[in-house]
């Protein structure tokens, strides 16, 4: 789907730099037909090095007579890079967005009328090629442009389009997740240290146990409550474990803790709307 399109990317910091890597490593698009851009002289001979792409500090020159362009930079560049492109963007390019909280219409409103606009939210697993990203269309996508969109990240893990009125939730659950993860097998892995194991084996166990669980789901497609009673023997030594989990209340916090990101996510979208409308 992506073999001899075109790609520009702008902003080649460390989610450039892991699709690309990606992309390279399924061959869905070659070294030669991408072109990244960076802020600073100093990162140019950084991506020449490690992705052995073209690159340059001129995001028009990047974008001009490609197909796809996706924006990488950070949320607070959005605004310049979109009006520095926007005379050289066309309904022919399509316009991919990674930058949290940056909604289409904030993209759509600095680009030419009718320009294809796609937002994503990956996660940071893609480098391991093991992301998640929720995704969502503007108002002139179409189902070849979520297609083609989406075949990008698919080179990097799972995709999910949604309703963009659900990207602060897939920001907090999906985005953000990987920090409540890693908190988790933080503290299994505590917990075995407390017991005597050797850290280095006790993170094995906690972090490796993780991986296959929620493997067990994606794979069985069975609920998480049924997969837990099939290791829940009757008076065993799991429902102890479990009556402690109750007690200490990691369902509820944790329901709390995504609730509470994607409450700051909407803040930050005002935010960045509100700026550009000054
Ligand atoms: N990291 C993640 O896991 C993640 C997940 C989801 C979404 N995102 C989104 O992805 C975007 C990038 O995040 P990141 O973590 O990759 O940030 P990053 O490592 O700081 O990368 C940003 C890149 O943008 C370049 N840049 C700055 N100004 C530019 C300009 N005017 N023109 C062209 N390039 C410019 C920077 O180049 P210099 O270094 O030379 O200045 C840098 O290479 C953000 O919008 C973020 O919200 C990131």
């Amino acid at each position: 789907m992506l073999k001899n399109k075109k790609l520009a990317v702008i902003g080649v910091g460390k989610l450039g730099e892991a699709l690309i890597s990606g992309l390279l490593k399924k061959d869905a698009i070659s070294a030669s037909d991408i072109c990244g851009t960076v802020g600073h002289e100093e990162s140019l001979k950084r991506i020449k090095e490690r992705l052995n792409i073209e690159a340059t500090l001129d995001n028009q020159k990047a974008v001009k007579d490609r197909d796809l362009v996706l924006l990488a930079v950070k949320p607070q560049n959005m605004d310049s890079v979109l009006k520095e492109i926007a005379p050289v963007v066309t309904k022919n390019h399509l316009i991919i967005s990674v930058a949290a909280s940056v909604t289409t219409g904030f993209v759509e409103e600095r680009l030419p009328q009718g320009v294809p606009v796609v937002r994503a939210m990956p996660n940071t697993p893609s480098v391991m090629n093991v992301g998640m990203a929720g995704m969502c269309t503007g108002t002139s996508a179409t189902d070849e442009h979520k297609k083609m969109a989406e075949a990008i990240f698919k080179c990097v893990g799972e995709t999910v389009f949604v309703d963009e009125s659900l990207m602060d939730g897939v920001t907090a659950l999906s985005a953000s997740g990987p920090a409540y993860l890693y908190v988790v097998i933080e503290s299994l892995a505590e917990a075995g240290v407390k017991l005597g194991i050797p850290r280095d084996v006790s993170t094995l166990l906690a972090a490796q146990t993780m991986l296959g669980s929620a493997k067990m789901i994606l794979d069985s497609k069975a609920h998480p409550a049924l997969l837990k009673d099939m290791v829940t023997t009757p008076a065993g030594c799991t429902i102890d474990g479990l009556m402690e989990l109750e007690e200490g209340k990691l369902r509820v916090t944790l329901i709390k803790a995504v609730v509470k990101a994607a409450e700051r996510a909407r803040e930050l979208v005002n935010t960045q709307n509100t700026k550009s409308k000054l």
